[in-house]
């Protein structure tokens, strides 16, 4: 799929400094589908603040009563908290390489504390990858998407990714779901609220010299490829 490997980079250099990609966009732009393509592409943990909110949900944690409230209304969590669940997240194994990052940072005041939290390790922002994709467009996703209740939330879209069997996942045979936050009234809240706070990360990465755009109204194949030389790029630089 891509002339990205995971040699790109020295190893020496993975080990000292994490490599850490920003994946940026409209709720529906596709930044989950391309984030988890890339993290496999390139070797890196797939973390996503929507995933770690929805898990905390399912599992009845605190975080979860906590999230509940905001997640549901399509409202941004408060950036403490957010900020919170992203350090603990870091502080993984795993993620000592770095990490393809999916719906964070979604305001200036966590890009900013991010910077500080790379910084700490001597690391920066190689690449913001920011996905465009027109609003009518993103609705229609939205509204089209279903996800399998199973652990992995695979991803489908009634419209251009159905499933073989209706209302069943492909791959582990688990029940379909609509998300809470994409049904219509919520997926209109949730445009009108977050692309204001967005459109400040986008200016913040611009001004960091680090921003990317792809289109993303193309087939996802070429979105990915697009997507993958810019991050093959900015890893050699890194
Ligand atoms: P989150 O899970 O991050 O949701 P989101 O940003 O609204 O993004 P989505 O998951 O809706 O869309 P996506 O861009 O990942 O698109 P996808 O690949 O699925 O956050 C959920 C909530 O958690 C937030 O509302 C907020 O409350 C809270 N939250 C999360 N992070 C936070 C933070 N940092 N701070 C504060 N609060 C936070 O694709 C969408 C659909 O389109 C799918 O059906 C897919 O199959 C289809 N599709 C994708 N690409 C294409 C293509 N190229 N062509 C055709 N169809 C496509």
């Amino acid at each position: 799929m891509t002339q990205a490997t995971r040699l790109d980079r020295p190893s020496e250099t993975v080990a000292e400094r994490p490599l850490v990609f920003v994946t940026l966009g409209a709720p529906g732009a596709g930044k989950g589908t391309q984030a988890l393509r890339l993290a496999k592409e390139l070797g890196l943990p797939h973390i996503s603040t929507g995933d770690l909110f929805r898990a905390s949900l399912r599992d009845g944690s605190a975080l979860g009563d906590e999230v509940r409230k905001y997640v549901e209304k399509g409202i941004l969590v408060p950036d403490l908290l957010t900020m919170r669940v992203v350090e603990e997240r870091f502080a993984q194994p795993d993620a000592i390489a770095g990490a393809v990052l999916d719906g964070f940072p979604r305001t200036r005041p966590q890009a900013e504390a991010l910077d500080v939290l790379l910084a700490r390790q001597d690391a920066h922002v190689a690449a913001a990858l920011y996905i465009e994709v027109d609003t009518p467009e993103l609705v229609q996703r939205l509204a089209g998407r279903r996800v399998c209740s199973g652990t992995q939330q695979h991803v489908y879209n009634l419209a251009t990714r159905p499933p073989r069997a209706a209302g069943v996942c492909d791959l582990d045979g688990s029940a379909l779901e609509q998300r809470p936050d994409d049904r219509p009234a919520t997926i209109s809240a949730r445009l009108a609220r977050q692309l204001p706070p967005m459109y400040e990360v986008v200016d913040h990465y611009t001004e960091t010299g680090v921003l990317h755009a792809v289109r993303g109204d193309r087939p996802m194949d070429e979105v990915t490829a697009d997507l993958l030389r810019v991050a093959d790029r900015a890893a050699k630089r890194a």
